[in-house]
């Protein structure tokens, strides 16, 4: 009992002398560790006479849990004083720089499809939301292409196993579900979206990409209001010294369908690699709104006409930048992405 007590009293004193956490570490070992004087005094209670062992053993268990709490607040002291001193002596450098924070971006489409967005919009166009899942009727039928129709051909479909239900391969639906929206009023919209194409997925063409329509309505709507609001955003888009040239073409859902290149926005014309020599880039399809699609979507041809236009804004975007693989959009791959 007697080498119990003063156990407890030297292990006490040096604990006060402990100054730092290495030498409360060496004070723990010492008494704690597999030999530590601690450690062996309880495993002696065996060896202590039976009459003395129940004393014996409690003070031996009392000693252990008041050193372990005595450490306990030596260590949390010591802590304690050791931030004080970190808080007065050190000086916090506060011109230092932050780390920074790794911030999102808007994926290079939806930046395109933005600024498309604006300049439209300047036009006084509103953004009209259509679906992407389609009946077979309003993507084809309702756009002038029935059954059968081999203008069908122009676009290979992904059919879903609802018979009729399919995703939409143009966002030319779209002209129908606002017209029907709308009617009678004018309209001056664009319907942006992903469409869907059942193709070979290449360099050039992917099974989704993006579309920017465009549709105006109105009681004397005329290819030149079309001619004038293509110009007028090429210019915005690529250059006030754009030059539009049109050639003659055939969509169902236009007539007369038209065909729109501009300029080549890196030589100007005389011809390079990007435009193929050709010294133009092809922008869009347009045409004036079919009178079979004007009637489907509740207009009277005889009294209305509206022009209708469709770009790829990531053809676009591609000539943009000289990228020379449509695959990148959509292949989530950092290195491409944080270029814009
Ligand atoms: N929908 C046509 C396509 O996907 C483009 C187009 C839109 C053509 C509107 C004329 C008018 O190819």
């Amino acid at each position: 009992m007697s080498t119990l007590a003063s156990l407890e009293k030297t292990a006490l004193a040096e604990l006060g002398a402990c100054a730092d956490q290495g030498a409360l570490q060496a004070w723990n070992t010492k008494y704690f560790g597999k030999q530590g004087e601690v450690t062996l005094a309880l495993k002696k209670v065996g060896e202590v006479p039976q009459t003395e062992r129940p004393a014996f053993g409690r003070e031996a268990n009392r000693i252990k849990v008041a050193l372990t709490k005595a450490h306990d607040d030596a260590l949390a002291n010591l802590k304690r004083k050791e931030l004080e001193r970190s808080l007065t002596e050190e000086t916090l450098d506060v011109t230092l720089p932050g780390r920074p924070v790794q911030r999102g971006r808007l994926h290079v489409a939806t930046q395109v499809l933005r600024r498309i967005y604006a300049i439209f919009a300047d036009l006084g166009f509103q953004i009209y939301r259509s679906r992407e899942v389609e009946d077979d009727l309003t993507n084809f039928e309702l756009l002038n292409m029935p059954p059968h129709h081999p203008a069908r051909d122009m676009w290979d479909t992904f059919h879903t196993e609802t018979p009729g239900v399919l995703l939409r391969t143009h966002t030319s639906p779209g002209q129908i579900h606002v017209m029907r929206d709308l009617c009678p009023r004018p309209i001056r919209v664009i319907l942006p979206g992903m469409c869907y194409r059942y193709e070979q997925i290449t360099t050039r063409s992917e099974i989704m990409f993006h579309q920017v329509e465009g549709l105006a309505i109105g009681e004397r709507v005329t290819m030149t209001d079309l001619k004038g609001t293509i110009v007028a955003f090429a210019r915005r888009r690529f250059g006030e010294e754009r030059q539009v040239r049109i050639r003659s073409s055939y969509f169902p859902f236009t007539e007369p369908s038209i065909e729109v290149d501009m300029d080549c926005i890196v030589c100007g014309g005389k011809g390079c690699s990007l435009c193929k020599r050709t010294g133009w880039l092809e922008i869009m399809g347009a045409g004036m709104v079919h009178p079979v699609v004007l009637r489907n979507g509740g207009y009277d041809p005889a009294k209305f006409s509206g022009f209708a236009f469709g770009m790829g804004p990531q053809r676009i975007t591609m000539l943009m930048y000289a990228i020379d693989d449509i695959r990148v959009f959509w292949a989530n791959d950092l290195r491409f992405l944080s270029q814009f």
